[in-house]
């Protein structure tokens, strides 16, 4: 397989870092391409726990080159004590780094900026300045990492932002402005100085190089600025649309990619916005307390519902989606049923698909069809043979409501605990 797009098709959190470690392997080059440092992704190698927030989880293996590509938004603190706690590790990935010199920079002034739009009319946003550096980009008012080589435009583009930001501050939100243009310029430029040398034209180095490539997406679909659940989104475009924008390539590229969808067996969001499944009791709680679900990049506790097919089944439609991964099926063992959400109820009225609108999103009852739990346990199953009959019904009934197959199991947090049900790398199928 020479490319294969790995995305997220609920509200983020699905399992994605683990998925893409595990297949990372077959691919010469991992890319990130939308989103910043508000992504977390984590891995457990060797009983060791990683989480990355910048750079393309697939550079844990020692042959692959990582890209940053062009739609993602950098704060080039987070990547400096990124790539130094991947140091103290003992992996050291410098020489395999490649920066688009097309990124957009997180300054210390847009974290300033998510915290003071939060305090006013939250969404509950990472505060990592995710938002105002896109807000910046598409005002034509961001600052690009190549901007770094002219020390004078830097200097320059840097003051009017601070000015303008330092008058949103005082005048709009009356709050003391703190922030010092020379410090951040100096930081800012002594950072850059030593990832100068990773900093080239990705685009360039995609289209001049005939390597296997795995896309990494970050967030997930139903936070798609455009195809989520606007407002309450994140500020890219977290579905496989933000592909072509965040690395450059044609649509044309993409026609022969394999695009892997990454849902878990139930539902999770954290930050606010509708919801439908949320189970705001017991069962709740039960879920999140065996889940673990809690934020990765924030500690916050994660809102945790049953599956959702019919925003599946609408992730699935916008990512074109080739196959699923299912993660945290083990969550569901013990349950003495478990419910999936088969349409939605709005103003009395039966429906079977997502609406674009909030207000009408809000007002969505699920309907549910319940379907028969299992007792026995599936953590770390490592064959089709160890799943109780009741957890195949339950793929079963996802592959025919989405019609699309669930290609991979994962069953635990180590690199080892998955199943391949139709192992598409090889293409060789041990289930139909
Ligand atoms: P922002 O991306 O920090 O602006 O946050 C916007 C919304 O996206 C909030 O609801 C966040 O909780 C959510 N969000 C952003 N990144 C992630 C992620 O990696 N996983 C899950 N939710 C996320």
């Amino acid at each position: 397989m020479e490319k294969l797009v790995i995305l997220g098709v609920q509200w983020g959190d699905e399992g994605k870092g683990k998925i893409v470690d595990l297949l990372s392997e077959h691919f010469d080059v991992a890319v990130r391409y939308q989103g910043g440092s508000n992504a977390g992704h984590t891995v457990v190698i060797n009983e060791e726990k990683f989480i990355l927030h910048l750079l393309p989880t697939g550079i844990l293996h020692e042959h692959v080159i990582g890209v940053i590509a062009q739609g993602m938004v950098v704060d080039l603190e987070v990547l400096e004590q990124e790539i130094k706690g991947l140091e103290e590790k003992g992996i050291y990935i410098k020489d395999r780094l490649v920066i688009s010199d097309r990124v957009h920079l997180v300054m210390p002034y847009h974290k300033l900026l998510d915290s003071l739009f939060e305090k006013k009319k939250g969404i509950g946003t990472t505060l990592r300045g995710i938002g105002p550096s896109y807000m910046f980009k598409y005002g034509r008012k961001g600052i690009r990492i190549s901007d770094l080589y002219d020390e004078k435009r830097f200097y320059n583009l840097l003051e009017e932002n601070l000015n303008f930001v330092k008058s949103i501050c005082e005048k709009v939100f009356c709050e003391r402005f703190e922030l010092d243009l020379n410090s951040i310029y100096e930081r800012q430029l002594s950072i850059f100085e030593k990832l100068k040398s990773n900093v080239k034209d990705a685009f360039r180095f995609f289209t001049e190089r005939n390597k296997s490539i795995l896309f990494e997406g970050a967030q997930g679909t139903l936070l798609d600025i455009d195809m989520g659940t606007y407002p309450f989104v994140t500020s890219s475009n977290s579905s496989a649309l933000g592909l072509s924008n965040g690395t450059g390539l044609s649509p044309k590229y993409f026609s022969d990619a394999y695009f892997l969808g990454v849902a878990k067996a139930y539902v999770t969001r954290v930050g606010e916005g509708p919801f439908p499944t949320e189970l705001k009791g017991k069962e709740g709680e039960r879920l999140r307390e065996l889940g673990g679900e809690y934020g990765s990049t924030t500690g916050r506790p994660r809102r945790c519902g049953w599956l959702d097919l019919v925003a599946l089944k609408y992730a699935t439609d916008v990512n074109g989606l080739s196959g699923l991964v299912l993660t945290k099926l083990d969550v569901l063992d013990g349950f003495e049923e478990v419910k999936v959400c088969v349409a939605y109820e709005l103003d009395g009225e039966v429906i079977d698909y997502f609406p674009a609108s909030y207000s009408q999103l809000s007002r969505v009852k699920p309907v549910y069809e319940t379907l028969k739990g299992w007792n026995k346990s599936t953590k770390g199953a490592k064959d089709i043979n160890e799943l109780p009959k009741e957890a195949l019904d339950y793929i079963r009934f996802i592959e025919n409501y989405i019609g699309v197959s669930v290609v991979m199991l994962s069953t635990g947090p180590k690199r080892k605990e998955y199943i391949w049900l139709k192992e598409i790398l090889k293409t060789k199928s041990s289930y139909s």
